[in-house]
């Protein structure tokens, strides 16, 4: 979407993936005041996103010029009108007062809702009544917006998303259009134009098979990834405990290598320092981050079940980004060949190990190969020595 945002896939902190309901304005202040104090902030991560359940149940009694009627039976009509309402006893001080806090801290505010009757959480959702909600967001200063799929009435999401987006644009004020529709409709044949990043799947979990099934699903609409709209295989879940240091790290290079929103699904306010380590890899925010903005993809697969895998992608300057991934459970050597990665054969290249920040010694022609324990993934950048063409 061409409206200046998403020039790099964002980066971030949501609530759902350790929180999920279970969340109030301390835990967001809290949680702003350790993204500054983790350093995480000045690496990029500056959306801070509340999800679903900060609204009240029912919308309030505002009058609005257009309420929005749904037929119950052939006798009885539904009439819906009034604004969203923070909850009370979670966000007593309000969403703008939290929004100024973040503002504050230099970071920005996200809010969510539904294109749908309701949220996933059954808090009203925002179908029909875009304008109001999009009026109402920006008067707060919301900064990004996540836009859910559940309670949809069957109404196609290519139908209920641009809405929004309209809505959103006529504000005013810029604010970053997330499309959570879950892949429905192969998101990224359609939604390029409507926002800045779509769902390609299903909710992650916090396990090795979510990660692996979620990465190769995503690797499908490489292609239709770039500046201003992104793949989204959905948020990190790097430091939640459900998968081993090597497995988050494995998550982390892969998600930044396929251009993927890096937003941070952990209690940023106890990060163990094995997380902190990953999550703050400069050299991989930079893969991620980095201004040629193309989506690597799986580009070899070798061994019984597929467990040498490569994938790579072009970066800026006529540099690669590979990473050697080990998906089976025990250790294996993964060979990178200059021919999958569209290099010509004679091509020397100097490698960058971006786990142990080091240059690998002496330049390397024909094929890299790394032992790669289970479920590790090993991640270096490649500059050529000697021009190029690439094919991927
Ligand atoms: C489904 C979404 O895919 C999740 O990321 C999360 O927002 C939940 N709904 C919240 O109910």
């Amino acid at each position: 979407l061409n409206n200046g945002l998403a020039r790099t896939p964002q980066m971030g902190w949501n609530s759902w993936n350790f929180f999920a309901c279970n969340i109030n304005e301390t835990i967001i202040k809290e949680t702003a005041d350790a993204l500054i104090s983790t350093g995480l902030a000045d690496l990029g991560y500056v959306y801070v996103n509340i999800d679903d359940c900060w609204s009240t149940l029912t919308r309030n009694s505002k009058v609005q010029s257009r309420p929005v009627t749904f037929r119950l039976s052939k006798f009885s009509w539904l009439v819906v009108q009034g604004d969203l309402v923070p909850d009370p006893e979670t966000f007593p001080s309000g969403i703008k007062a939290l929004a100024d806090y973040i503002h504050g801290k230099g970071l920005k505010l996200g809010i969510y809702s539904d294109a749908g009757v309701f949220t996933c959480q059954v808090r009203p959702g925002s179908l029909d009544h875009e304008n109001d909600d999009a009026e109402l967001f920006a008067s707060w200063g919301i900064d990004y917006l996540k836009y859910d799929n559940c309670f949809n009435l069957g109404i196609k999401p290519e139908k209920r998303y641009p809405p929004m987006r309209k809505a959103l644009n006529a504000t005013g004020r810029t604010i970053f259009y997330s499309l959570c529709e879950w892949g429905v409709d192969d998101p990224a044949l359609w939604a390029g134009v409507v926002g800045n990043s779509w769902r390609t799947t299903d909710d992650i979990n916090d396990s090795w098979a979510s990660m692996t099934t979620i990465a190769d699903l995503n690797d499908k609409w490489a292609a239709y990834a770039g500046p201003g709209g992104w793949n989204d295989p959905d948020m990190l879940e790097v430091g939640n405990g459900g998968m081993t240091y090597q497995e988050y790290r494995a998550h982390f290079s892969i998600w930044a290598l396929m251009k993927a929103p890096l937003l941070v699904g952990c209690d940023v306010r106890n990060l163990t320092t094995e997380t902190l380590e990953i999550v703050s890899n400069e050299e991989v925010i930079a893969v991620n981050q980095d201004s040629l903005g193309v989506q690597g993809r799986k580009v070899s697969v070798a061994g019984t079940d597929e467990c040498s895998q490569v994938w790579a992608g072009p970066l800026s300057g006529n540099r690669l980004v590979v990473a050697l991934w080990n998906r089976c459970s025990k250790t294996v050597t993964v060979t990178a060949k200059w021919e999958a990665l569209g290099l010509d054969p004679t091509t020397s290249v100097s490698v960058r190990d971006l786990w142990k920040h080091k240059d690998v010694s002496g330049d390397v022609v024909a094929l890299f190969s790394a032992q790669v324990e289970s479920h590790d993934c090993m991640m270096y950048i490649f500059t050529p020595n000697t021009v190029s063409r690439y094919a991927i």
